[in-house]
Order: C-alpha cells, then structure tokens, then sequence
C-alpha cells in the first residue's frame, strides 16, 4: 500500500499525471493510517502518513550545510549574458586547448529560475532525513518537519527507469551514501489565488506574492498550519554527493535527469545549448512562456554543462562562475500613489484608478493602475499618499497589490467613493448585490454621453470613420453633441472653422456620418448602447421586429407578463392533467408574430426600460426624422445582414413571424406530421432543429407520449407548443 501510495503521489505532484481519483486515494490513505494504528511497530518514517503528525516547535535549530549554499550573478541584458559567456571561453582555453578542443563554443544547460526559496534537503541511502533553509549560505534552519509535508518531495528517493516509466522503489539498488538535494519550495499561481480567499475569508492577512506565501508557510512553527498549504518543490542542483559505488553525474543535465528520475520535480523547461545566441534564444522562450506556466519564475538559468569544469572556473564572492541568472524585467516594483481618480464608464459604472509616481515595472513605465471598485480599496487598505506595490505582469494591466503600511504619512486619510458623480454631479447608486457603483445621469452624464457617442459612431455599430474619442471628446465639450441624434444635425462649415481641423477632414468627416445612414437596423440597435444588448441580441431583435417604429411600438411591460403567463401556463397544465400535450393559446395579436423566445428577462426588462423612457424615445424619433435607417432600408438590410445566399428564405421567414434562426426540439409523436417532415419544414424557414433540449432552445415542440425532453423544457422555462401550434407559427394554419 506504501508503494502503491507513494507512486501515486508521485504522479500527481511529481509528473502532473494522476491516474487516481483523489477520493479514491484518500481512502486508500485511511485504511494505511488505520493499518499502522493497529500495528506501530510497523510504521515506517518514510510512509505517505509520516509527512505531519509533529507538534509546534518554539525555534527552529540551525543545521550546517555540508557544502555551502551559494548564490548567483544576475545577468540583466543580452550585453551581460555575451561577457559571462566570453569570459568561461577564456578561462576554459587552456583547458579546452589541451584536451585538443575549440573553445569557440561552450555548452550550457538552461532552465527556469524558479521564484521561492532555496532548501537544501540531505539523503541518507536513498532516505529523506533533514531540510534546511538556506540561511546565510553556511548554516540554516531545521525545517524537516515542515518539508515532510511538501508532497512533490519524495520522503525516500525513487529508482524509475527512464524508458518503462516505472515509478516503485527498487530495494537493490544503492543511493549515495550521503546527497544533498538543492531546490526551490514554491506555491503554484492558483493555490496562491486560493490560499489568499480563504485567508481573506477567515479575516486573515493576505499574502503578496506566491514567494512571500512559500516562505511564510515552510517558515511556520506549526507543522499542522504547513500541511495545510499547498506547497511545491522543484529541485536543481546537488550539494554534496558522497558514495563509494555511484559516480555523480559528469554533466549538469544529466544530473537533471537524474534527479527527475529520483522523484524529484526540475524544471520543465530545460535544454542543452551551445554558444551564447542559443541561451539568447532560450530566455525570449521562456519569457514567451511565463504566464502560462502554473508558478512563478523570475529568469532563466545558465549553468555550463560539463560538471567538472565548474571548480575550475572558480567563484567569486559567494557566486560561482560557472552559472548566471537571466532576470526577466521584476514585475513588482514600489511607488508612491499620488491620487485616487474616479473613472466614469458607459454604463455609468465608477471605477476608481490609481494615480502614480512614474515607476519602471513588467518592461515599461506605469503611471496608472486600476484599483478595480470601492470594496478592494476599503479590504487593501489603500490611501492617497501611501507607498504601494504595483505588479503589471504580462500585458496584464497594472495593479496596486498593497500599501507599505510602515511607510503611510500621518494624516493619511481612508479612501471614500463619491455619492455624487465627479464628472456630472448626478446621484450615483450602487445595487445592494453588485460591487459597482453607477452614476445615474445617463446621457446627461458627459462621460457616459462621450462613450456612448464613441459607442455609436465605432466600428461593429455605426461605423462614421474619424469619430473617434479624441473628436467626441472635442465636440461634446463645445456642447454640440449632446445626443447620437445630434452627429446628423453636425454643420460643415462650424466643422470646418475648429482649430486644427479644415475644410477637408469637415467633408470627409459628415461624408462618413452621412454614410452610416444606412447602416443596418442590427447595427443601428447594438449602437443605442442598452444596457445587456450586444452585437447578437441586436441581430436577433432587427430580424424579428424589422423597424425602429415596430419596437418602439412593442407593449414590453406586456411582453414580460405574456412570456410569464405562458410559462406559467404551462406548468400548470402538465401537472392538472399529468399528459404530454400542453396546449399553448396563440392570441392573435401582433406580438406573437415576434416571440422574441431568445431573449431572457433581463435582456427584456433593460429594454423596457430603455424604451419607456422619453429622452430615448426622443432620440429615436430625432434619428428617423434625420433619416438615419430609412424604413425602406430596413428590411432588406437587416434581415440576413451577412448572409446573402438566403435571400429566397428570407422572403419567407419575415411572413413567417421569424422563426428564421430559431431553435426547436421535437419530442413525442406529432399527430399529422411526424417528426421528421415538421423537421423538415423548420428548417425550409431557416429554423434550427436539435436533438436535446438547453438553455439555447427556443421551442420544444411536443407531442404524444413526450417524456424526458419535455420535463427538462419545463424545468429551463422553455416555450413548449403542439404540432397545431407549430403549424400556426409556421403559417400554414389561419
Ligand atoms: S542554481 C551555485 N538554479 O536562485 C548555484 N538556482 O539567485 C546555485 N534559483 O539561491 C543555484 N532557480 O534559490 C539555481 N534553476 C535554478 C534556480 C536557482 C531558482 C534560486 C536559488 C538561488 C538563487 C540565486
């Protein structure tokens, strides 16, 4: 069970390959405990179940390293990496010379640089027995206890045959009497993220960086607090080897290797290389790489490959030559926030954003950072004045992770969110579920207004080329834009006399706006900005309503209680007569010609309210009236937009209530039809038919004898009609 224990342990910290389930290997975990329980004596220091069990330690002791745990030069540009290659050249020519060889390129093997914490942990024949930190170089601290814990570390080294793969220990055959194992413990990105929610949900300081969690964790007194977070090992390079049977590996990949098939995690990303272009090559990879890999790395390292010249080369300080770190630009880097400003966006949501001193951090200089809402703000602790950590890592936008509390100025004082809009004054009111905080003066708002102009007048919606924000942020300022209605009312001439602006971009730019005129309905809706209503949603509504004025006309308060009626409705029928045919009443008013069946609650209720309110209905009306989507433009444009092969369906579908695009699914026994000729006529109209029921179906079409297909429509809320039903929809009954 040990054996069969360890492997898998060994699979899944080790080589990121479980072929357990985890339940099953916690009960196989169990009934080991209860087998050693019952017989101590044979328990074995080296089991799965001996990695905690140690009660909390007041210190650690201190532990000499056989041999010294050094540090490393930093190379920090190419020019760097070129003079330390240049410089083993020279020193390795007499060498090189009288073993007959050029020194004209060196070989070197590169591998990440693994951001944690150096241990040094010692094997006795094959047998985990001490870890240390690395402490300052000579001697560090007893962290046994603690590194038992530390899964990914085989508590007795693995013999795994690199062609069968075969994970067990192999009792015949010898470790080196004594090795050191010299490695990095390190948390993963996404344990880091779920240590840190459950330190904050506990009410618990959070940690900065995944380093600072690693280090906080091996470094806990309480071993039982250790085992609880998820730490990770990754080894390369040995201290002292001493055996009088096995040789030490001759080459530094080999002693990769070696140590992988030992059980020991290395770097995943590792290479022999030749000349100093190759390690130039390897660095641009592995930065290329970086935010995907699961940990944190802050370089690559360059070690020359042949082992026995590494004494050779020398040490100066405390670095040895034969190596280099390759820093990657730090991510982190301190500053001083200098203001807290309050974005308003197009939906009116206030986001606060952090105003910095210019600081050099992740390859550029940072004076913004955003701050994401009012509660981060208020959990971080984050005041105007303080000196924060700013991280902008990848292409990620830049963040403030914390405030130097040791370094706020007295006087500092908490942030508070503004209960009027900075931008328009209008009362700004967050929703008890929601983390944001919105202003509520709409178009009257300026920056609302100015985003939803460049809203309007971008590329997907209107598309009027040079309206950009730069020109809206002008014209709204000059108060000439004041609504999307307003760009048709622009005058050429007024244009033209704009500073820097001429009588040329004047022409061009209202021969754009006249352009979008006739642009499609779709486009013409997804520009308005509603609130929920994207690109898709706008096509759907173009399709099934065909006019500006038809939406405009729709009774939505109606809609809503209609859809909830018959949804209802239904219900009840099934469970009052317990048969598979519910009949659904098609009132013959206008609306059923467009049910509108995709379109969720929310969607519905955002253009209830969009449509109920005057200023809006006047910008529409003002559009049409400036000839923006001619009716006689409408239909042809915004039906099938892209699509113009269908055009022979279309004719049909716009008489046929739109089911064009529409999703069915047929269950039961349809009475006249059968299922395979209603298909059949569905998808003459451009209707989809499926063969199980989601969240994507707009109708279920049932029959006789229905069963579980129908269940699971009334459970989702979706519309269920009868064959009667669906040929009214289709219009082939009156
Ligand atoms: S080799 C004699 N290889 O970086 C050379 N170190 O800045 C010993 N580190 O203390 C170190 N990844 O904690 C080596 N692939 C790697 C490494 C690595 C991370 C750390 C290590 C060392 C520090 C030096």
């Amino acid at each position: 069970m040990r054996a069969r224990l360890e492997r898998y342990s060994v699979e899944y910290y080790v080589q990121d390959a479980p072929s357990l389930p985890d339940t099953e290997y916690d009960q196989l975990f169990r009934r080991l405990q209860e087998l050693e329980a019952q017989w101590p004596a044979l328990i074995d220091p080296t089991s799965v179940t001996q990695r905690v069990g140690a009660k909390p330690a007041k210190s650690f002791a201190s532990v000499a390293h056989q041999q010294p745990m050094l540090s490393l030069n930093n190379a920090f540009t190419d020019e760097d990496v070129l003079s330390f290659d240049r410089r083993i050249r020279e020193m390795l020519e007499p060498a090189l010379v009288s073993q007959n060889q050029s020194a004209l390129q060196v070989e070197y093997c590169a591998e990440l640089k693994f951001d944690g914490l150096a241990v040094n942990l010692r094997y006795e024949n094959g047998e985990f027995v001490q870890a240390a930190t690395r402490g300052d170089g000579a001697q560090g601290e007893d962290v046994s206890i603690n590194i038992r814990t530390v899964k990914a570390i085989p508590l007795r080294l693995l013999n795994r045959s690199s062609e069968s793969g075969d994970t067990t220990a192999d009792a015949a055959v010898h470790w080196p009497e004594s090795v050191e194992i010299r490695g990095e413990v390190l948390m993963y990105k996404k344990d880091f993220q779920a240590l840190n929610e459950r330190q904050r949900a506990a009410n618990e300081k959070e940690f900065v960086n995944p380093r600072n969690a690693a280090a906080g964790s091996l470094r806990q007194l309480d071993p039982a607090v250790t085992v609880s977070r998820p730490l990770r090992f990754f080894a390369y390079g040995i201290g002292r080897w001493s055996s009088t049977q096995i040789e030490e590996p001759t080459q530094h990949a080999a002693l990769l290797d070696w140590l992988a098939r030992s059980g020991f995690p290395v770097s995943p990303l590792r290479r022999t290389l030749l000349g100093a272009q190759q390690l130039l090559d390897f660095y641009r990879e592995a930065n290329q790489q970086r935010a995907q890999l699961p940990f944190d790395i802050d370089g690559v390292v360059y070690k020359v490959n042949q082992r026995s010249w590494h004494d050779l080369l020398g040490y100066v300080a405390r670095a040895p030559r034969f190596a280099v770190a390759h820093k990657f630009p730090p991510e982190e880097a301190l500053t001083e926030l200098l203001a807290i400003d309050i974005q308003v966006g197009r939906t009116g949501a206030l986001t606060p954003v952090a105003r910095l001193k210019p600081v050099f951090v992740g390859g550029t200089t940072v004076s913004n950072a955003t701050l994401h809402n009012e509660d981060e703000i208020r959990s971080k602790d984050i005041r105007v004045g303080d000196t924060v950590i700013v991280r902008r890592a990848g292409d990620v936008i830049p963040e403030v992770v914390q405030a130097i509390l040791e370094r706020r100025p007295e006087g500092a004082a908490v942030f508070e969110l503004p209960r009027r809009c900075p931008v328009c004054g209008s009362s700004v009111l967050r929703q008890a579920d929601e983390a944001i905080s919105r202003c509520m003066g709409g178009l009257f708002c300026k920056a609302q207004r100015k985003q939803a102009l460049v809203h309007f007048a971008s590329r997907r919606a209107m598309d009027i080329e040079g309206m950009g924000e730069k020109l809206v942020d002008r014209l709204v300022e000059l108060e000439w834009l004041k609504t999307p209605a307003d760009l048709y009312r622009l005058d050429e001439a007024r244009l033209a006399d704009l500073d820097r602006f001429g009588e040329k971009s004047a022409k061009n730019l209202l021969a754009a706006i006249e352009l979008s005129k006739s642009r499609s309905l779709a486009r013409l809706i997804f520009g308005l900005g509603i609130r929920h209503v994207g690109e898709e949603v706008a096509r759907q509504l173009a399709r099934e309503y065909g006019s500006m004025a038809n939406l405009i006309a729709e009774d939505w308060a109606e809609r809503q209680r209609l859809k909830q009626v018959i949804v209802k409705d239904n219900l009840r029928r099934r469970k009052e007569s317990n048969v598979a045919l519910p009949e659904v009443p098609l009132p013959d008013s206008a609306l059923f010609a467009v049910p509108l069946l995709g379109i969720g609650p929310e969607i519905t209720e955002s253009l209830a309210h969009f449509f109920a309110e005057p200023s809006n209905q006047a910008v529409l009306e003002d559009l049409e009236a400036l000839g923006v989507n001619l009716p006689s433009q409408q239909v042809a444009a915004s039906i099938h937009p892209a699509n113009p092969s269908s055009a022979q369906s279309t004719v049909q579908t716009t008489s046929l209530h739109g089911l064009a695009g529409k999703t069915f699914v047929l269950t039961g026994t349809l009475p006249t039809l059968g299922r395979d000729e209603a298909a059949d006529r569905l998808r003459r109209v451009g209707a989809n038919v499926t063969g199980s029921v989601s969240r994507k179906t707009d109708y279920v079409v049932a029959g006789e004898a229905a069963g579980s297909k129908l269940e699971r429509a009334q459970a989702l809320g979706i519309q269920i009609i009868d064959e009667d039903t669906l040929l009214r929809l289709l219009g082939e009954v009156t």
